[in-house]
């Protein structure tokens, strides 16, 4: 392992102070001032963080924070105008607050033409003729884990399929090779979990050295991949490099693709069959119709419980939206999580329905041109994997308590403990 330089070990320690004064004041501004926001990711409140999201909501459709020059909204209707609007972008790693050295999240830090440009290198990897030829291979996938999970009759199903199903399908589509793949899990998880936000001076360094061991390991695809093409995403990408895309753009695109399939989909999964096992009466209306019903599923899971709850832009110049003024460069927080309940879209809105039909506009793939470019093999997963485990396991149900990430951005369970009969 190469170890940081100097100048990345200061880094990484301005990093992680940076992050032990911000949690400070995240407490404080939670037990003492009652801060909503500042609650919404902290024990005990993350278990349940929507009543938090409903006094913000009171507060208004744009509301302040307790951050100079940042606003927060859960309303629909004023998050998707912003995501949609030209008037406001992306974060960037430019923007006062970020560390020059912190994680490139190539697209999603990006704004147009550069964005642009970029995305249509991306997407067509994401095509409906590609998502039918992944769909055996996903069943397969699908059909091992389950296979290893019913051996064992109580398992842990965070473990035995919603974590290992997103890693084989994006290594398997990026075209990373068997012998990688453990370097791949390790390092990848480390780096999802530092896009939650670094916890500690050991957590930035894990997270540093996975930057470095994952930039060699693509390094070496890319490079093989331009002599020996395949037919995979890394090809695919290597192949309009110097043209469409820079060589500078080629190692933060890759990883961006592995990490955004890393954290997102394995708690759309999890969260789903949570939800499913406390509402038994909506895993009997999957088990009878595993096919029918696995799309309402997913739908009503985004929207109920959204993998990612939040995402931010900033102002690009002194706009407008929905009547309220926002100055340039002011932020805007957007509470994904916090959308799909909003009432003026939604009607029950708390309450977890997989027969509904008026959940196709949630938030939860975000909107505008940053939109989900990976969503439909999201959906797809999710979708196998919850057709798959009623059909197999019908008498599927939670056998221990569900603890919940602590994490405001990132909603999911640590664990799912489960028996199959
Ligand atoms: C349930 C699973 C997923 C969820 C909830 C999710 C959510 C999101 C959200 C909210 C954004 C936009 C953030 C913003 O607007 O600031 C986004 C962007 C993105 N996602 Fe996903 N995602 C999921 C799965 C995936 C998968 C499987 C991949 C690829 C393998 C992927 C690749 C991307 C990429 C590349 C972007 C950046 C697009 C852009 O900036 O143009 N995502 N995702």
């Amino acid at each position: 392992m190469q170890a940081p330089t100097l100048a990345e070990l200061r880094m990484i320690r301005t990093f992680a102070t940076t992050m032990y004064a911000e949690k400070a004041k995240r407490r404080y501004a939670a037990w003492v001032q009652g801060d909503p926001l500042a609650r919404a990711g902290l024990a005990p409140w993350h278990e349940n963080p929507y009543p938090m999201y409903e006094q913000v909501r009171a507060r208004g459709a744009l509301s302040k924070t307790r951050v100079p020059g940042v606003r927060v909204s859960m309303d629909h209707d004023l998050c998707a105008a912003v995501l949609k609007s030209r008037d406001f972008g992306s974060v960037g790693r430019e923007a006062p607050g970020r560390e020059s050295g912190e994680i490139d999240l190539s697209l999603l830090d990006m704004n147009p033409p550069d964005h642009t440009r970029v995305r249509r290198v991306a997407a067509p990897a994401f095509t409906p003729r590609r998502m039918a030829a992944y769909e055996t291979s996903i069943e397969k996938t699908v059909h091992q884990l389950l296979d290893d999970a019913e051996r064992q009759g109580s398992f842990d199903l965070q473990r035995a399929l919603s974590a290992p199903l997103p890693i084989t399908v994006i290594s398997e589509l990026l075209g990373v090779p068997d012998a990688d793949s453990d370097t791949f899990l390790r390092y990848g998880t480390a780096l999802g979990s530092a896009l939650d936000g670094i916890q500690s001076m050991r957590h930035a360094r894990r997270a540093y050295e996975a930057k470095y061991a994952l930039e060699r390991m693509f390094g070496r695809l890319i490079e093989e991949r331009r002599t020996d093409p395949r037919d995979d995403m890394i090809t695919l990408l290597s192949q309009q490099e110097g043209q469409a895309i820079k060589a500078s753009e080629m190692l933060p695109l890759c990883q961006l693709l592995l990490v955004a399939g890393f954290e997102t989909t394995v708690n759309l999964i999890g969260n789903a069959v949570h939800q499913l096992l406390r509402h038994p009466d909506q895993w009997e209306l999957l088990v009878a119709d595993p096919e029918g019903r696995a799309p309402g599923v997913v739908e009503e899971t985004l929207r109920f419980e959204a993998p990612v709850q939040f995402t931010s832009r900033v102002a690009m110049n002194d706009t407008e939206i929905h009547g309220h003024e926002v100055p340039k460069d002011r932020w805007v927080l957007i509470g994904l999580g916090g959308t799909g309940r909003d009432p003026k879209t939604f009607a029950r809105p708390h309450e977890f329905d997989i027969t509904r039909t008026d959940n196709a506009d949630h938030l939860a793939f975000s909107s505008g041109i940053h939109y989900c470019v990976g969503a439909p093999l999201a959906r797809l997963e999710a979708q196998v994997a919850l057709r798959l485990l009623a059909e197999r396991m019908p008498r599927l149900h939670l056998t221990g308590d569900v603890p919940i990430r602590r994490s405001v951005t990132i909603r999911g369970v640590q664990r799912l403990p489960v028996a199959a009969a």
